[in-house]
């Protein structure tokens, strides 16, 4: 039996120390949060990819009545990726919330199980890492690969 550990590299910036790339990402992501469509949960998020095309696209999270038949912001912005442009590969992927009360939050929300998976679909795809970032207001997270923040993943069949 051997024990090891997964250990993940995340460095925490300031919004202000951001390069002017990747605060432009976090502000479209962090506008796209007020197209949500979330009566239900209330909870608004947004996301903005960059393709290396040059295009950034962005999705907000869609609810349904029916549960389960909405879908995340970060899904609805890959999906809208891999529709409309078809060849082009991800570089990175900025997520930004709004909770309940309207107010980004301080934390850093990161995807959800489902759109790590999703997401790392498009990472495979462009044959390179493709870097997250995780916007809070008091820290802004990045991560420099999906795979990062989905060890073990499932990958084959
Ligand atoms: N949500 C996202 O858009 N992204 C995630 O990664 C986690 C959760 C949405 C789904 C639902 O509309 C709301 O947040 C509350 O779960």
């Amino acid at each position: 039996m051997k024990d090891f550990n997964i250990i993940i590299p995340v460095k925490s910036f300031s919004c202000d120390e951001l390069d002017e790339q990747r605060r432009h990402l976090v502000d479209l992501a962090c506008e796209a949060t007020s197209r949500s469509y979330s009566p239900y949960s209330h909870f608004r998020v947004g996301a903005a990819i960059e393709l290396d095309n040059g295009e950034i696209v962005t999705g907000a999270n869609q609810e349904n009545v029916a549960y389960p038949s909405g879908t995340c912001a970060e899904r609805s912005a890959c999906f809208y990726a891999g529709a409309h442009y078809p060849d082009a590969h991800f570089v990175r992927i900025a997520i930004a919330a709004r909770g309940t009360d309207g107010e980004f939050t301080a934390i850093p929300t990161a995807p959800c199980g489902a759109c790590r998976q999703s997401l790392l679909e498009y990472e495979m795809l462009a044959g390179h890492d493709v870097e997250v970032i995780l916007y809070g207001s008091e820290a802004t997270y990045v991560i420099p690969s999906v795979r990062m923040l989905l060890p073990l993943a499932f990958t084959e069949f």
